[in-house]
Parts: structure tokens; sequence; C-alpha cells
């Protein structure tokens, strides 16, 4: 076997078993596991070479006071637009992908205090012992947002290979305007998402499911 199958078969793997870790235990990352995982995900391509992302990573008590902060401030809004609204396969697959995870956590349909208790777990990164704080630069646009998009999915990868667990978060940006403040970051800065991580828990409820992908021929077209 050549070591470029090798490498497919071991990326191929690493993507067929990433999934958002929702449910983690309180060991944390041993320092060199950490600074081999940010290495890993600094290996991003990005447009021009300009790699827009800025990290803020907490471990430990950082993590607490970051979530206690956060729970005490009452800024609200995102620096990027959410998206207005969900429509035809993209609000079927959304519904999907949230019944899986409800369903999972024994929130029954309708269950509107269940559901938003499940969204408030987002701001307590799922008991996750580290979350990385990703930001871009406002002057390279949407680009800058590419990039970051890229540095996102190489950070989630990286986790799964080193044995890790990730959710990437975009409800954390609805605190932009905090986590700006308390990271004392630029103005220029616009915050992407969160990356909660650490140690899976597998006996946690949101472990028992996968998600569902589109068959190939549903996004992509070939042309000989
Ligand atoms: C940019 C981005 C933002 C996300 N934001 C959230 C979030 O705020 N909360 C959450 O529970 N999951 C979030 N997710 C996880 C997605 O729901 C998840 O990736 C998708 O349902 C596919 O499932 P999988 O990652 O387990 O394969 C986000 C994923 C991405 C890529």
């Amino acid at each position: 076997m050549r070591a470029s199958d090798v490498g497919a078969d071991v990326l191929e793997q690493v993507l067929g078993e990433r999934w958002s870790c929702r449910g983690y235990t309180d060991e944390p990352v041993a320092p060199q596991t950490l600074d081999r995982l940010l290495t890993m995900a600094g290996r991003t391509p990005s447009w021009c070479n300009t790699q827009p992302w800025n990290v803020e990573v907490t471990s430990g008590e950082a993590t607490v006071r970051l979530k206690e902060a956060m729970a005490a401030d009452e800024r609200f809004g995102p620096d990027i637009d959410f998206p207005a609204s969900y429509d035809g396969v993209y609000a079927e697959r959304r519904r999907e992908s949230g019944w899986q995870l409800y369903e999972a956590v024994g929130v029954a349909k309708g269950d509107r205090a269940g559901s938003a208790a499940q969204t408030m777990r987002n701001f307590e990164f799922f008991g996750a012992p580290h979350v990385a704080i990703i930001s871009t630069t406002a002057s390279l646009g949407p680009y800058g947002l590419v990039d970051c998009g890229l540095y996102v999915q190489t950070f989630l990868l990286s986790a799964q290979a080193l044995g890790l667990g990730a959710c990437a978060q975009a409800a954390v940006a609805m605190r932009s305007e905090f986590l700006r403040d308390w990271f004392a970051m630029d103005d220029d800065r616009q915050i992407v998402c969160g990356i909660a991580f650490g140690h899976p828990d597998p006996s946690h409820p949101t472990a028992s499911y996968r998600t569902t992908r589109v068959s190939q021929p549903e996004s992509v077209t070939l042309h000989d």
C-alpha cells in the first residue's frame, strides 16, 4: 500500500467518526495534547495565507470564569448575521438533526422549555473543560470568514484524531460584544463561533446518535 493510501484511510476514518460532542468528562486536555491540537489546526490554508483567525482558548478556572461572566452579561446579538430563515431542504435537514438531538436528551416534540434548556447548554459549553473562541477580521470580509470556517474544520478533525470530542458553536457568537470585551480584542474582530472541546463522555445521552448526510449526487454534479 502506498503512503498516500494509508493517509486516505486514516483521514476517511477520522471524517467518518467525527461528530459534534455535547457531553464531556471533567478531565482537562493535557498541555502537550492541547499544544499538538493547536499546531495541527494552525496548518489550515487561507486565501493569500492571511490566516485571519484569532483563537482564544480557555482551560480550567478560565473556562469557569468565562461561563459565569457570560451568564451575568445581558448583551445579546451576533457580529455576523444569523440566517433570517431556513427554507425548503435546509429547514428539513435542520429539523431532522434537531429532533435527533431532542430525542436523545428526552425532549418531546412541542416541549419548548425542554428545547430551550438544551439551547442554553451552549452557554455552558456543554460542560466541556475548554472552549476556543474563533474570531475573524472584518477587513477581509466574507473570505476571511471562509478561512475561519476552514480553521474550525481542521480543529474539529484534529480533535477527533487526538481522541478528543469537539462541537462548533455558532450560538456562542450571540455573545459577540461581551466576548470581544472579555478577551480585550481589537474593534475590527468579529466573533465567528466557539468550539467546546475536551474528553468525550461516551455515556452522555447526546453521544447516542449520528447525523445523516445527503447522497453525493444531491450536492455534487459531475461533468464529463
Ligand atoms: C459553524 C457551525 C456552527 C455550529 N453551531 C452549533 C451550535 O451553536 N450549537 C450546537 O449544538 N451545534 C452547533 N453546530 C453543530 C452542528 O449542528 C453539527 O455539525 C451538524 O448537525 C452535523 O452533525 P455532526 O457535527 O455531529 O456531524 C455547529 C456546526 C458548525 C459547523
